[in-house]
């Protein structure tokens, strides 16, 4: 795909209510205070780098050269974009205050490291977002291999991604989730403001927690 395609859909009623909705989300578990550094793992297009960076010092991180050139082409020339593996993230420990990561690890072989890094490289909370396979979001985009820019992802249960931290130095891991209904519509709208995040049956599980 296309990095302005998959960007495009952002622009899309339903992408952007998907987005917002993630970012709402994600916000309130990083809880990040103006000025911290966020690192973005997997930032693709950079949509959710770009949203946090009116607030924080932002990083964006992926291998694909080419989305990473169309992120930097049209971003604040704030964040900086760099190329990288998240099984092997260039930095230091604990050299950001914060690390997200939304939809990226599932594409990436030896999630369990990808986790691993991103707690080696945060100072205080992480947000690990996966596509959940106990949501209605599977059901239309995840079978048989997935569709758009859902093809050839891992879909996960809940209970699967609480492994991935096991023996990591972090506490206080809290499991949400939201896209409960996912077509976007008035309805699904309203059963996504009235129900609560930490129902296990949104297209998109988040895992967050602290670094010890
Ligand atoms: C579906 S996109 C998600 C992009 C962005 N996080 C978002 O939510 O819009 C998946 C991203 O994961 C990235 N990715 C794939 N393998 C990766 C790896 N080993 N390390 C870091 N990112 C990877 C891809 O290049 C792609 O940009």
């Amino acid at each position: 795909m296309e990095p302005a395609d998959y960007d495009a859909w952002y622009d899309t009623p339903r992408g952007r209510w998907i987005g917002e909705a993630e970012f709402k989300l994600v916000s309130g578990l990083l809880a990040a205070k103006p000025g911290d550094s966020l690192l973005d793992v997997g930032c693709g297009t950079g949509w959710f780098a770009r949203r946090f960076a009116d607030r924080l010092q932002v990083t964006g991180l992926d291998p694909d050269a080419e989305w990473l050139a169309w992120a930097r082409a049209h971003s604040p020339p704030a964040i900086r974009w760099l190329e990288g593996d998240a099984r092997k993230l260039p930095f230091p420990d604990a050299s950001f205050d914060h690390v997200l990561s939304i939809a990226a690890l599932c594409f990436v072989e030896d999630e369990r490291q990808a986790v691993a890094e991103i707690v080696r490289v945060a100072k205080r909370r992480f947000v690990i977002g996966w596509l959940n396979r106990a949501s209605l979001l599977y059901r239309e985009k995840g079978k048989g291999g997935g569709s758009g820019a859902y093809r050839g992802a891992r879909w996960h249960a809940a209970a699967e991604l609480r492994t991935f931290f096991a023996g990591l130095p972090v506490r206080d891991l809290k499991l949400r989730s939201a896209i409960f209904l996912p077509s976007g519509s008035r309805l699904a709208r309203c059963v996504e403001q009235c129900t609560p995040a930490v129902l296990p049956w949104g297209g998109m599980l988040l895992l967050a927690g602290e670094k010890t």
